[in-house]
């Protein structure tokens, strides 16, 4: 939550900025702001409620004095509404000092208690002004910004990424860390600070990421990075592996879109390198140890959102080829009971962004508990996968719009390579069985991009169901929790209520809910793959339909059962049952993706979200 960019070097940092706040929006779309020290010394600011273009139209009205060493904030509102005033940078130090803030400083009010006492006056409803004027104060004692900041992040509690600039220092950004996102992009006579990669990926592919509790200086030239106490630590560089295109929107009507075409390529990409000789060989879990995978008793998932719903799917997958029990946890319940984890659990988190809070919490927490984490993510540099054990990452590339849907497939296909290596190494699993499921992993990019095709169909179911108020989903064994992710995107995307239910459950009450003209998509399981749940599943269909449900229908080619109870039938191609959630999902996010075009909703920034959920 809230995306964070700093500039130094020759480029005019407004536009740097506003390039890198453009690629960042999806953090949060609050309000955003930038602040420039010009080539006079002078701290220039600019900031706007709302989403960017606000900012960028002030700014091409009133244009600020351009200069070489910015930061620039865009922000998902913690403390204070979303107003001119409360966006960032806040102010220090006479107005000659900006900072930025991403997370939540909790012991803000005992703080602002103490300044106010001084004397200091407050502009905003900020806990992010405390910092500001803080790190005011220790700049007119030390006149040193990073010496100015060591004294400062020992008295802040909770959260926070602060990146800020001083009039006095032209050419010096500094940043601190704890708990939220910051990486470093190193350029040619520039340097660049981003809360992640596609901040700056335009101009350079070669960054480091900063550890927890760590302080980073910033000149053209140099970069320096401390631990809080001001000794130096190592650091480690890497290359981004996506490229700036791949955070355009390109010619799609939205990023969501976009992202929704690309799973054939995510899942393809995912897979590269981990199959050897039509065996599941994930270089990363060689590393990590078989010996260690040949130990674990139990495999606990951590995850939020549709993540967990990639892991409710992999479940299926990883207990039938593996044995070993799973249980799926919602990453902010599990660390607040007291769970059993042993050395022999493995906690698996999975995470796009590699920054939700609540996931990176419950990483830190299963590992101090002596359990061992692996963490499937998409985000290069992130967090959770550096407070690991090892990481499996997807390479679904950038996943820009707040609605995840390659991430999910991409997170997907990861879990079920992890499944196949871990059911080799046990033996749980024979070869021929286990090179089975790989052609049937192999072919799904293909079949993704055949499902893709039913665009068209529903494009006009969600034309004449725009003004649909309760939309209901269900599903049986993998296809359950495609129904929860259905449902999911429909309330965030379309803002109407939807829920997702195991159809075996219906009886036990969700019927009730039931009258003429509801809607309920209905994922149906292959007739030949999954022969003992069809039957019932065309039983639940035929129960609702009588009492007036109106049946959307996703089967597979062939199946004709469903012809004679389903108002519309939304096909998808043949897969054995543990791969049909793969396909099954798309025609869900598409439907989701245009009853929200279709409403005029916009589909990439949905209302009071932020795609990356970096604070409790
Ligand atoms: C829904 C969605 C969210 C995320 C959740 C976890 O479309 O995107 O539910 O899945 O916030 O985010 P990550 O995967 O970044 O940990």
């Amino acid at each position: 939550m809230c995306g964070i960019v700093g500039y130094v070097g020759d480029n005019k940092s407004v536009q740097v900025l506003m390039g890198g706040l453009r690629r960042l929006e999806y953090r949060g779309y609050d309000s955003a702001g930038i602040a420039v020290i010009d080539g006079e010394g002078t701290l220039n600011t600019a900031k706007r409620a709302g989403k960017l273009a606000v900012l960028a139209a002030e700014l091409e009205a009133n244009p600020i004095n351009n200069g070489n060493t910015g930061i620039g904030h865009t922000r998902w509102a913690t403390h204070g509404a979303p107003n001119d005033l409360n966006a960032h940078p806040h102010l220090g130090d006479n107005g000659k000092l900006a900072l930025i803030h991403n997370g939540i400083i909790e012991n803000f009010s005992v703080l602002k208690d103490e300044l106010l006492a001084e004397g200091f006056n407050f502009e905003s409803e900020t806990d992010t002004e405390v910092a500001a004027i803080l790190l005011g104060r220790e700049y007119q004692r030390v006149g040193d910004l990073g010496e100015a900041f060591r004294a400062v992040v020992s008295r802040l509690d909770g959260a926070f990424t602060l990146l800020a600039v001083h009039q006095d220092q032209p050419g010096v950004v500094v940043g601190a860390r704890r708990n939220s996102p910051l990486v470093i992009g190193l350029g040619d006579g520039e340097n660049f600070l981003g809360s992640d990669v596609a901040a700056f990926v335009e101009y350079t592919r070669r960054a480091v990421a900063i550890g927890q509790d760590q302080i980073v200086t910033i000149t053209p030239d140099l970069v320096t990075v401390t631990d809080f106490a001001g000794n130096p630590v190592e650091t480690e560089e890497f290359d981004i592996a996506w490229d700036a295109s791949a955070s355009e929107k390109g010619g799609w009507s939205s990023f969501m879109a976009k992202e929704v075409s690309e799973q054939p390529d995510a899942v393809r990409n995912t897979l590269r390198g981990r199959i050897h000789e039509g065996q599941a060989v994930v270089p990363e879990l060689t590393e990590f140890g078989d010996d260690v995978l040949a130990g674990i008793r139990r495999i606990v998932i951590v995850a939020c959102g549709t993540a967990a719903n990639a892991g409710y799917v992999a479940k299926y997958a990883i207990e039938k080829w593996t044995r070993v029990p799973v249980d799926i946890e919602l990453s902010h319940e599990f660390r607040y009971r007291d769970p059993v984890l042993t050395p022999e659990t493995l906690v698996i988190s999975i995470s796009q962004s590699g920054e939700t809070m609540d996931t990176l919490m419950a990483v830190k927490f299963a590992r101090e508990s002596g359990a061992k984490a692996i963490s499937i993510c998409n985000t290069q540099g992130a967090t959770i996968p550096r407070e690991s054990d090892a990481v499996i990452y997807t390479h679904a590339g950038p996943e820009v719009a707040v609605a995840s849907t390659k991430g999910f497939t991409a997170q997907i296909a990861a879990l079920y390579l992890f499944a196949l290596h871990l059911a080799r190494v046990r033996g749980s699993i024979s070869a021929e069985e286990s090179a089975a499921q790989i052609t049937e992993l192999q072919a799904i990019p293909d079949k993704l991009a055949t499902t893709l095709l039913q665009e068209s169909t529903v494009h006009e179911l969600a034309t004449w169901m725009a003004d649909t108020r309760a939309v209901l989903f269900l599903g049986r064994h993998v296809g359950f929790p495609i129904a929860l992710e259905g449902a999911l995107k429909l309330k965030e995307l379309a803002y109407i209520h939807a829920e997702g239910f195991a159809a075996g459950e219906l009886k036990h009450g969700p019927i009730a809910l039931i009258e003429p003209g509801q809607p309920v998509f209905v994922v149906v399981p292959s007739p030949r793959g999954s022969a003992h749940l069809h039957p019932k599943v065309v039983s639940n269909i035929q129960e609702i339909r009588a009492r007036g449900a109106r049946i959307i229908a996703i089967a597979e080619e062939g199946d004709v059962a469903v012809l004679p109870f389903a108002d519309t039938v939304i096909r998808i191609p043949l897969a054995s049952p543990l791969f049909e959630p793969l396909l099954a999902v798309v025609p869900l996010q598409i439907f989701a993706m245009e009853l929200a075009t279709v409403k005029g909703l916009d589909v990439d920034q949905p209302r009071n979200l932020a795609k990356s959920v970096t604070v409790e």
